[in-house]
């Protein structure tokens, strides 16, 4: 199939552009470069042989869509691009607001305009807000406490409510838990900007001594150990996920979890990086962060029995593939 990945020189994007192409799709990507390089264009030839074409658009501008659309016959979107960072997205909502239920209208409107079959959406475990873990897609959505967290619920519903009239469409939300990692080439992974607000960026800085400590935010969540458990996933896992569900979800709209079904705390996976790295982590116990919850894993048992998709990848590729990436970065 031909298909659009936008957000496509990002993290995730980035990586599942690599795993279409090994399947023998063809892919195009759009790319504001808000928050990547170009330069993964190149990355992603090194690994696959193939120079896929870029487009420099935002996702915003309907009519620059619109152009490539009328171009290009694809049958389906990878829609990753979008702000992410829920701190600022407190602080600027209108910012988020506009950018994340824009871009995902203006391209549900072209689907519909050019006839295209598949639509694949970035979601997030954050939908879930704060109830018991393991949690289903049957689980109920809660508030969250950010307005990034709302933009994928209110993604989510206007993508649910399109599908509803359009049987012939394959609609499908993917939930993520927590992807670290990176591929294994170390081409291809997370480059933050700034403080990096995620736990694996700011471990691997402190690997490589771009900062002095980690700052573990709170022992005292009712945790094996006290500190936040996650159900981290390697994102080369997170990138079949999405091959899997272009190749296999029925039509209509669909949910799927993709995380590995289990959790681990903060010290637990310090304390594999440093193992199997063979590197100290200092660190410091602070206060929780606002916002934070205690426990958040999965069960992914639907995507597996659904999608035939499950994860292979382990917590130890996981500190090895990032750390192999961040000492890739000058
Ligand atoms: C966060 C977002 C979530 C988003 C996801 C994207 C919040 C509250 N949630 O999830 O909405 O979908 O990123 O990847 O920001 N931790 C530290 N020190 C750090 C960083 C994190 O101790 O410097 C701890 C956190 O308290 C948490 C765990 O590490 O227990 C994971 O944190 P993080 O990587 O930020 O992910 P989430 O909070 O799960």
């Amino acid at each position: 199939m031909k298909i659009l990945i936008t957000g496509g020189t990002g993290y995730i994007g980035s990586h599942t552009a690599v795993e279409l192409i090994k399947d023998g799709h063809e892919v195009v990507i759009v790319d504001d470069l808000s928050n990547s390089f170009e330069d993964v264009i190149d990355k992603i030839k090194t690994i696959t042989n193939v120079l896929v074409p870029f487009h420099k658009i935002d996702c915003k501008n309907y009519d620059l869509l619109d152009k490539l659309f009328k171009e290009e016959n694809f049958d389906g979107i990878i829609h990753f691009a979008g702000f992410k960072a829920v701190g600022e997205s407190t602080k600027e909502p209108l910012k988020y607001y506009e950018n994340n239920l824009l871009s995902t209208i203006n391209l549900a409107k072209l689907m519909e305009k050019y006839d295209v079959s598949h639509f694949i959406f970035s979601s997030s475990a954050t939908v879930y807000g704060d109830q018991p873990s393991p949690l289903s897609e049957k689980s109920p959505l809660m508030e969250t406490t950010n307005p990034y967290g709302e933009t994928k619920k209110m993604c989510e519903r206007i993508l649910n409510d399109y599908a509803k009239n359009r049987s012939d469409k394959t609609i499908v939300l993917l939930r993520y838990f927590n992807p670290i990692g990176a591929h294994k080439s170390g081409l291809l992974g997370e480059i933050p900007q700034g403080t990096p607000n995620n736990l694996m960026p700011y471990i691997t800085q402190v690997a490589s001594k771009k900062r002095d400590k980690l700052f573990i935010f709170g022992n005292d969540y009712d945790t094996v150990d006290g500190t936040g458990v996650r159900d981290y996933i390697h994102v080369v896992d997170l990138a079949k996920g999405h091959l899997a569900a272009l190749n296999k979800a029925n039509k209509g709209c669909s949910v799927y979890n993709l995380g590995t079904g289990v959790g681990i705390s903060v010290l637990e996976l310090v304390e594999t990086f440093k193992k199997i790295n063979k590197i100290d982590i200092p660190y410091e116990i602070v206060a929780r962060r606002a916002g934070d919850i205690a426990t958040v894993y999965a069960s992914s048992e639907k995507a597996f029995k659904e999608l035939n998709w499950e994860t292979s990848l382990s917590v130890e590729d996981m500190v090895r593939d990032s750390w192999n990436f961040e000492k890739n970065i000058e």
